[in-house]
C-alpha cells in the first residue's frame, strides 16, 4: 500500500449557505456536537497516515489556524481547574508528529485552483484532498479505505457514491467500468452536469487521492462550470495520461454544506455520542410522541 503523507484541505470558500452564521466565522468551524467540521476532516486524514496537513485558506479563516494551534493560556486554566478531560480534548487535536501548513488562496478561482496552490507544499508525491463539507461516518475512515483499495497501483482514486439523478448538478459525475469489488475505473468525469446530460448517477464526494501529475493538468485547466477552475476538469485531463479509479466507500455521508445534511449529521452523531447519546435519544422519543397527531 502506498503511504500518503500529505492531505490538502481547501477551506477558502465563503459558506454563503450558512449565513449569517458564517459571516464572521468559517463554515469549517461549524460544530457537529462538540467538534468543528475541520477537526473531523483532520482526524480522518491523520488516521489514514497523513502527517502533513495543508490548509488552503482565504480571508476570514484565522479561526482554523487558531483551532489547530496550541492555546497555552487555555491549557493552563484547564490544568489549574483540574479539568483533565477537556485538557486532553484541546491538547490532542493534532499529534506532535504532524505539522500544519497554511497557504492563502489569493482569489476565489475554484477548487482546482485551490489544489494547485498546494503544489510546493505537497511536492512530487501522491496526496489526499479532503472537503470538510462532506462528513463521512465510517468504521474505517474513507481516505484510509481509498488508499487500501488502490493497493500498490500508482494512480489516483476518487471517493464516489450513487445519488438521485435530480442531484447531478451539485457534483462531479463519473462514468466507470468495473475493476474489482468497490473499485472501478473512471472513463469520463463531468462537473455538475444537468440530469439529462449526466453520464451516470455516480457522484464524486469530497475525497480524492491524487498523483502529483494533477498539478501540470491544473496549470493549464481553463475556467469551467461556474466560471471557476475545476478540479474535475483537471482530473478529466489526467485520465488521458494515467488511470484514475473510483471507489464506492463504505459509510454514511452527510452533506454538511447544506442545512438539512448538517442537521442530519448533528442528530445522528449526537445519538452516537458517548456523553449525550442516550439522553438525546430519550429526548427525541419524547419529541416524537409530542409531535404525533391526535
Ligand atoms: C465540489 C466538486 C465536485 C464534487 C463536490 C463534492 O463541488 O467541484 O466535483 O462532487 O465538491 O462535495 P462543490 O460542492 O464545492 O460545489
Amino acid at each position: 500500500m502506498v503511504r500518503i503523507r500529505t492531505a490538502v484541505f481547501p477551506v477558502a470558500g465563503r459558506g454563503t449557505r450558512f449565513l449569517p452564521a458564517t459571516k464572521a466565522s468559517p463554515k469549517e468551524m461549524l460544530p457537529i456536537v462538540d467538534k468543528p467540521l475541520i477537526q473531523y476532516a483532520a482526524e480522518e486524514a491523520l488516521s489514514a497516515g497523513a502527517e502533513k496537513l495543508v490548509f488552503i485558506t482565504g480571508s476570514g479563516k484565522r479561526a482554523i489556524e487558531d483551532h489547530f494551534d496550541t492555546d497555552q493560556e487555555l491549557e493552563r486554566e484547564l490544568e489549574a481547574q483540574g479539568k483533565q478531560d477537556l485538557l486532553d480534548a484541546v491538547r490532542g487535536i493534532v499529534p506532535s508528529y504532524a505539522s500544519c501548513i497554511y497557504i492563502r488562496q489569493p482569489a476565489p478561482l475554484g477548487l482546482g485552483h485551490a489544489v494547485l496552490c498546494s503544489r510546493a507544499a505537497v511536492g512530487n508525491e501522491p496526496f489526499f484532498v479532503h472537503l470538510a463539507d462532506d462528513l463521512i461516518d465510517a468504521a474505517e475512515p474513507c481516505l484510509g479505505q481509498m488508499a487500501k483499495a488502490l493497493g500498490g497501483r500508482p494512480a489516483s482514486v476518487l471517493g464516489v457514491e450513487t445519488i438521485e439523478r435530480d442531484q447531478t448538478e451539485k457534483y462531479g459525475i463519473v462514468a466507470t467500468t468495473p475493476v474489482e469489488g468497490r473499485l472501478s475505473r473512471v472513463e469520463r468525469i463531468v462537473e455538475k452536469p444537468k440530469p439529462e446530460d449526466a453520464p451516470s448517477t455516480l457522484a464524486v464526494v469530497g475525497r480524492y487521492l491524487l498523483t502529483p501529475a494533477i498539478y501540470n493538468k491544473l496549470e493549464t485547466t481553463g475556467r469551467g462550470a461556474g466560471g471557476e477552475i475545476q478540479l474535475t476538469d483537471g482530473i478529466a485531463a489526467l485520465i488521458a495520461d494515467e488511470p484514475v479509479y473510483a471507489y464506492a466507500f463504505q459509510g454514511r455521508r452527510y452533506d454538511c454544506g447544506s442545512k438539512l445534511g448538517y442537521l442530519e449529521a448533528t442528530v445522528e452523531l449526537a445519538l452516537m455520542h458517548p456523553g449525550v447519546g442516550e439522553r438525546f435519544a430519550g429526548y427525541l422519543d419524547r419529541l416524537a410522541v409530542r409531535r404525533r397527531p391526535g
